[in-house]
């Protein structure tokens, strides 16, 4: 339901950077123009900025650089039935909130978005750092009613998605690394974690959590992490509108799902995975359950198992981490 506030986004985001006249948005609203004003008063507290001409009416010259509900829904471009999108200013784990929110029954599928997560957490239960820095932490919820094997497959789809995505809104060159990681020359973006409820033999439900870079800058993260992190922000030179990547992530994630839930991705997975993947043809190091492996990453099969060769074998690897080996180690 369209509150004033995505109406008058709406119009204003239509007309830029134009201008659009009070009355037109009172009409739309059926309120006075006092009304309008006393809106948009509320918006610029939250962060937006509007000049105002009396002849003139309104314009928008100032979006805010935190996540915005409003906002982010004004600029979706798909929004299937029953889609909720949940915006918080802080959580422990929007992957947590997203589970919690299917365990009460909320209809899926939907997202939770949070500036600031108070306990993020990563692969092997570590931490994923999650300051209110202008970063994306986002976690979507679906009920997919597909057999638990196909999960695998699903974090690399979102993966190659992801990378599409931000090739074409950031004019970027992203590269996966297997499973989850999202690198640009060797540090990390983003991240993603997929975890599921599953009955019996089939998936009852299941949180899709991604933590990416966006806005923050080196000195935003601690030690170590500096090292081996970088921003969307660092790798363009410049500032990215978030809200606008919001609303564009949202969109591909909803699409991306549509498709595997079809199982139309199946046409164009190896293609796209081929075209990202950062680890083929290279010597790695695998840890899986306590054991390291070596070989050269062929690839990976049509279950998102990992290939490695070695010896004149190949080996398949659902789960693991990844390490490149030095030429010559
Ligand atoms: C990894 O690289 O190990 C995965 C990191 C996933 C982090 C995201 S941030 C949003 C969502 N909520 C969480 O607690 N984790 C995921």
């Amino acid at each position: 339901m369209p509150t004033p506030e995505h109406v008058i986004l709406r119009e204003l985001i239509a007309h830029e950077p134009g201008w659009v006249s009070g009355s037109s948005l009172a009409a739309k609203l059926g309120v006075s123009r006092v009304a309008i004003w006393q809106h948009m008063e509320k918006m610029r507290a939250a962060g937006f900025g509007f000049e105002a001409q009396r002849a003139r009416g309104y314009r928008l010259v100032r979006r805010p650089p935190a996540l915005h509900t409003a906002l982010i829904e004004t600029q979706l471009k798909v929004r299937p039935k029953h889609f909720s999108l949940l915006v918080l200013d802080e959580i422990d784990s929007t992957n947590d909130e997203a589970a919690r929110q299917l365990a009460a029954g909320r209809p899926a599928p939907f997202a939770v978005l949070a500036r600031r997560q108070t306990r993020g957490r990563g692969r092997f239960g570590r931490t994923w750092h999650s300051e209110a820095n202008g970063n994306l932490y986002a976690s979507f919820a679906f009920r997919p009613r597909v057999e638990p094997g196909r999960m695998q497959t699903f974090t690399l789809w979102m993966g190659v998605n992801l990378c599409e995505l931000l090739a074409n809104f950031a004019h970027v060159a992203p590269g996966l690394k297997w499973p989850n990681d999202i690198l640009f020359n060797g540090r990390k973006a983003g991240g993603m974690l997929t975890e599921a409820r599953v009955d019996a033999d089939q998936i009852r439900d299941l949180v899709f959590g991604l933590g990416l870079n966006v806005n923050s800058s080196a000195t935003d993260w601690p030690g170590e992490l500096a090292r081996r992190a970088v921003s969307l922000a660092e790798v363009t030179g410049e500032p990215l509108d978030l809200n606008r990547l919001a609303a564009a992530l949202v969109g591909r994630v909803l699409l991306a799902y549509e498709t595997f839930a079809t199982g139309e991705h199946v046409a164009r997975f190896a293609d796209l995975w081929h075209r990202y993947d950062l680890l083929r043809g290279k010597s790695v190091a695998l840890l899986e359950g306590g054991r390291r492996h070596h070989g050269v990453v062929m690839g990976v099969d049509d279950q998102g198992a990992l290939l490695l060769r070695d010896a004149g074998h190949t080996h398949r690897f659902r789960a693991g981490e990844v390490t490149l080996e030095k030429p010559g180690a």
